[in-house]
């Protein structure tokens, strides 16, 4: 493969590009390389430098880089006959195609689809179209959100109020209002359970005491990942989002799945919330619906939304110029061919405990590896100072660990996953859905090599 100009690139990006949530001062190239090409679940950079890809870009690329050309094909079909229109008032065949498919993959009763451009848009979409519901129900009063601590669901204003990181809400504060964070669930470090050795729900029955707290006639929507990203694959106990479930439909209070990153087979079904057995009011979604091959997102709602907005002859005041773009649509219908064509969620059924066996290998094998979380093939391994105590590692022991050791090693060993501290310290892994076994063995090989010394370290540490 030829290599491109790294150094002219690299002077570019440095005097031109801004990335996101990147420290641009003191950037160092080593540390950002400029990818340049992808095929199966590789990435390839600028010096000719191959990944392997465990984190599906940004949780997105679910079949992998190398169907360009076909997807690239139907966008250009779609771009001769019908290049861009709106979906404000009218409407074009791959819009209403698109949203005919999803009624038919997601979960029963959810069968309106409104497109928008990315997962942020599509959780504002989901705070406006909760109001609206409310609102042609006679109960305009509903306006407060419940969602979870570390919970990451976005950077626009709304979508950030949701978002329960601290350090990246506090200085765009004062957010919007109304929103209240409840835990989340953490079987390693719940509050309520984490040492009864099973979950007593009491983290679901914290949504009722905050309805009720706040008063019920004032709360409109839950919003909740079915296994949340942020602090490392919080997964939940069969029966957590059933019960939240419960709670939302006794208290008249809609109940939002945010499936940015658990929607499009990421967890071994369609949703995560056909994975768990719940029936949302709204999903919100994008990433894999198109597997970043463009830029899409959706707020999926059920009959219940539909019929009250129809009946009250509402309008949903709310409106994207780009969402639902032909060439867009265009591509997510043919990822959605393609996925189902390759069978990459049967991949990740046949596979996701082969995945968790070797996690848990190397929790086996390194003290470092407190422990190991996740569904489908969405995991996290969560680092400790002390497996016994579970202490975690403080922030400067962080910065050694995460930034200074192992996600420049990882990167040399090229092995592309995050090292998160957005809650406790954990790696995520989190590849495309087309990943084998062999391609497993290989990353696990690679911590193999890393983990040890990690260890090392943080021992000479203390
Ligand atoms: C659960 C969740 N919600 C919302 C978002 C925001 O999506 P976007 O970056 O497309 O705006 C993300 C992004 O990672 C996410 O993981």
């Amino acid at each position: 493969m030829a290599t491109m100009d790294t150094a002219k690139l690299q002077e570019q990006a440095i005097k031109h590009l801004w990335l996101h949530f990147t420290q641009m001062a003191g950037y160092d190239p080593d540390k950002h390389p400029v990818m340049v090409r992808g095929e199966g679940i590789h990435l390839f950079d600028s010096n000719g430098n191959k990944y392997m890809d465990f984190l599906s870009g940004l949780f997105t690329v679910q079949i992998g880089y190398s169907h360009g050309e076909e997807i690239g094909r139907a966008m250009l079909e779609q771009a001769m006959e019908l290049p861009y229109y709106t979906n404000w008032t009218y409407s074009h065949p791959r819009a209403i195609e698109l949203a005919t498919k999803l009624a038919e993959i997601t979960p029963e009763g959810i069968n309106r689809s409104f497109f928008v451009s990315g997962g942020s848009e599509g959780v504002e979409g989901a705070i406006k179209l909760a109001r609206e519901y409310h609102n042609a129900n006679g109960e305009p009063m509903r306006r407060k959100v419940i969602a979870r601590q570390i919970a990451y669901h976005g950077t626009t204003y709304g979508a950030l109020s949701l978002t329960g990181i601290t350090s990246i809400r506090t200085p765009f504060e004062p957010l919007m209002s109304g929103v209240r964070h409840v835990a989340p669930t953490n079987p390693y470090r719940c509050k309520y359970c984490a040492d009864q050795g099973s979950c007593n729900l009491s983290c679901a029955e914290e949504v009722r005491e905050v309805i009720e707290f706040e008063g019920p006639e004032t709360v409109s929507m839950v919003i909740m990942e079915p296994v949340q990203n942020a602090g490392g694959c919080f997964t939940p106990s069969a029966e957590y989002h059933q019960r939240v479930n419960e709670i939302c439909k006794e208290y008249g209070v809609l109940h939002a799945a945010d499936e940015t990153i658990c929607g499009y087979g990421r967890v071994g079904e369609w949703f995560g919330s056909i994975r768990y057995d719940y029936k949302p009011d709204i999903i919100t979604c994008a990433k894999g619906l198109t597997s970043g091959y463009q830029p899409m997102g959706a707020v999926l709602f059920g009959d219940k939304i539909a019929d009250a907005l129809l009946e009250k002859e509402a309008m949903y005041l709310h409106g994207i110029t780009f969402g639902g773009h032909p060439i867009v649509a265009a591509a997510a219908l043919k990822n959605l061919e393609i996925m189902e064509r390759e069978g990459v969620i049967e991949n990740v059924r046949n596979n996701q405990d082969y995945l968790r066996d070797q996690l848990l290998g190397l929790k086996e094998r390194y003290e470092i590896v407190g422990d190991v979380r996740g569904a489908g093939y969405f995991w996290a391994m969560e680092l400790v100072k002390d497996r016994a105590t579970k202490e975690t590692f403080n922030e400067e022991e962080c910065n050694v660990l995460l930034r200074d050791f192992l996600s420049p090693t990882l990167l040399e060993e090229g092995l592309l996953c995050r090292a998160d501290d957005r809650g406790d310290p954990a790696i995520q892994i989190s590849p495309p859905l087309i990943t084998t076994r062999d391609q497993i063995d290989e990353a696990i090989a690679v911590f193999d090599r890393v983990l040890p010394e990690a260890q090392n370290r943080m021992a000479k540490l203390h």
